[in-house]
C-alpha cells in the first residue's frame, strides 16, 4: 500500500461522470477527507442522476460545480481556476462517454472543460459494462489518453451492476486512494530535474529509390519506455525516432527521423545533454548513391545495391569532448556469447555503460514485450530478471538518476 502521509494537505479535484459506480465515488469522498485532502467536485448531468448533488456538497462540505453556463459557478470560481487550484484531477467514475469526450479535446459540458483546460495530472477510474469497456474504441480512446500521460487505475474484474462478468467494474475507493497517493509520490520523486537527456529509438530506414528502404525489426517499444521514464523522473527528453507504430510518448519533445544520418543530425542538434541513451536499432550501412529515380525491372540483370557505411551515433556522442554527455547508455543487442560481445562494445564504441540483452530467435526480445538485460559498467556486470520493457525502462532510469544524486 502507497504510504498516505503524502496525502495531507492535498487538493483534489474529482469528476463524477454518470455510472452506477458514481456511489462509491461518495464513500472516496470520505476517505481523502480523512487524511486530509481537500476534494472540491464537478457532478456531470448524467452523475447527477446516480448521486444527488446535495450528497456530494456535504461530503465535500463544498459547492459542487456542475453547469459551465452557470453564471454562479464562472463568477464565483471559473472553469479555469477550478483546475489551477487542485493538485491533481481525478475521474472516477470514468464513463466510456467522457474518456471519449477526453481523447477528442471536446469542452462541451463542465467536466469535460476542465479536463480540457488543465495542465496537472489527471488520474481515471474506468467504469462500465464489459463490453463497452473491451470495444475498440475505448481501448484506443484510453490507449491514447495514457500515451497523453493520463493513469489510470482500474477498471476491475467482477459481476457488475447490469450482472455480466468481466473488467468494467470501478476500482475500489481505497485502491483509488492508493493510486492518488502513488501519483503524488511519483511527482515529487524528480532526482533529474534540471537535466537534459537525449534518446534513440527505433529502427532506421535507408532508401534504396524512392520508394523502396532497407530496415529492421526494432519496434521501438523499449527505447520510447525508457525516454518515457527518464521524463517521468524529471528529465527534459528529445527522444530522436525512427519510423514506429507507437505514440509519441508524454512528457518528451520527440523528432521522427527516417534514416541513420537524419538520427545523427537531431541528435547533435538536441545537444548539449547530460544523458544520452542510444536504443535505435540504427542501419549500418545504407545505399551507396540511392537515387531520387525508381529502379526499373526491364529484364536484364538485377540491379547491384552497393551499401556504404552509416555514421555510428553512439561513438559519436561518446567521444571525448566539451559537448559529451556525461553519461552515454549503448545498447547491444547479441545472439550469443552476449557479455563477452557487449564488454568489448563498451570499450569499442567508447560509452559508459551498455545494456545488453540476447534477441536470438525465440527470445521474443523483437517486438515482443518483455526484455531480460544485462547492464554493464566500468565496475562490472548487474543481470536483470526478465520483466516488461517498461520494467526495464523504470529501473535503467533510476539507475542513471543514482548516477547523478551519487545515491
Ligand atoms: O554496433 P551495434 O549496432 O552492435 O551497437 C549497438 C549500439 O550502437 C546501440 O546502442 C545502437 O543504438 C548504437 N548504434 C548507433 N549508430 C549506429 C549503429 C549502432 O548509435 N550506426
Amino acid at each position: 500500500m502507497a504510504d498516505h502521509a503524502i496525502l495531507a494537505g492535498k487538493r483534489v479535484l474529482l469528476v463524477i461522470a454518470g455510472g452506477i459506480a458514481a456511489y462509491k465515488s461518495l464513500e472516496l469522498i470520505r476517505r481523502l477527507r480523512e487524511r486530509g485532502v481537500t476534494v472540491r467536485a464537478v457532478l456531470t448531468e448524467a452523475g447527477a442522476r446516480f448521486v444527488t448533488p446535495l450528497s456530494v456538497q456535504a461530503l465535500t462540505e463544498d459547492t459542487v460545480y456542475r453547469d459551465l453556463w452557470s453564471l454562479t459557478d464562472e463568477s464565483e470560481m471559473g472553469h479555469i481556476r477550478l483546475s489551477r487550484e487542485a493538485d491533481l484531477l481525478v475521474v472516477a467514475p470514468a464513463t466510456a462517454n467522457l474518456l471519449a469526450r477526453m481523447a477528442a479535446g471536446m469542452a462541451d459540458d463542465l467536466a469535460a472543460t476542465v479536463l480540457l483546460a488543465t495542465d496537472k495530472p489527471v488520474l481515471v477510474a474506468p467504469a462500465m459494462n464489459v463490453r463497452m469497456w473491451q470495444h475498440a474504441a475505448t481501448q484506443a480512446n484510453m490507449a491514447l489518453l495514457e500515451s497523453r500521460g493520463v493513469r489510470r487505475i482500474g477498471p476491475n474484474d467482477g459481476v457488475m451492476a447490469c450482472n455480466e462478468y468481466g473488467p468494467g467494474r470501478m476500482a475500489e475507493p481505497m485502491e483509488i486512494v492508493d493510486a492518488i497517493a502513488g501519483v503524488f509520490a511519483a511527482e515529487s520523486h524528480r532526482p533529474l530535474a534540471g537535466r537534459r537527456a537525449i534518446v534513440t529509438s527505433g529502427p532506421t530506414h535507408e532508401p534504396i529509390d524512392p520508394v523502396r528502404y532497407i530496415a529492421n525489426r526494432s519496434s521501438g517499444k523499449q527505447g520510447h519506455a525508457i525516454a518515457a521514464a527518464l521524463a517521468a523522473l524529471g528529465a527534459e527528453v528529445t527522444l530522436v525516432s525512427g519510423p514506429t507504430r507507437l505514440p509519441d510518448p508524454a512528457g518528451c519533445r520527440v523528432t521522427h527521423i527516417e534514416t541513420a544520418r537524419e538520427m545523427l543530425a537531431a541528435c547533435e542538434a538536441a545537444l548539449p545533454a547530460d544523458i544520452a541513451v542510444c536504443a535505435a536499432a540504427v542501419a549500418d550501412w545504407r545505399v551507396d548513391g540511392a537515387g531520387d529515380r525508381k529502379l526499373k525491372k526491364d529484364g536484364g540483370a538485377p540491379p547491384a545495391l552497393a551499401l556504404t557505411e552509416n555514421p555510428d551515433i553512439l561513438a559519436t556522442l561518446s567521444r571525448p569532448g566539451e559537448r559529451r554527455p556525461a553519461l552515454v547508455v549503448g545498447f547491444a543487442a547479441e545472439t550469443g556469447d552476449v557479455l563477452a560481445y557487449a564488454t568489448a562494445k563498451r570499450a569499442r564504441k567508447g560509452c559508459d555503460w551498455i545494456v545488453a540483452n540476447d534477441v536470438s530467435p525465440g527470445t521474443g526480445t523483437f517486438g515482443g514485450s518483455d526484455n531480460t538485460v544485462h547492464l554493464i559498467r566500468a565496475d562490472g556486470v548487474e543481470s536483470w530478471p526478465t520483466m516488461p520493457k517498461d520494467a526495464v525502462a523504470t529501473r535503467l532510469a533510476e539507475a542513471v538518476a543514482e548516477y547523478f544524486t551519487g545515491k
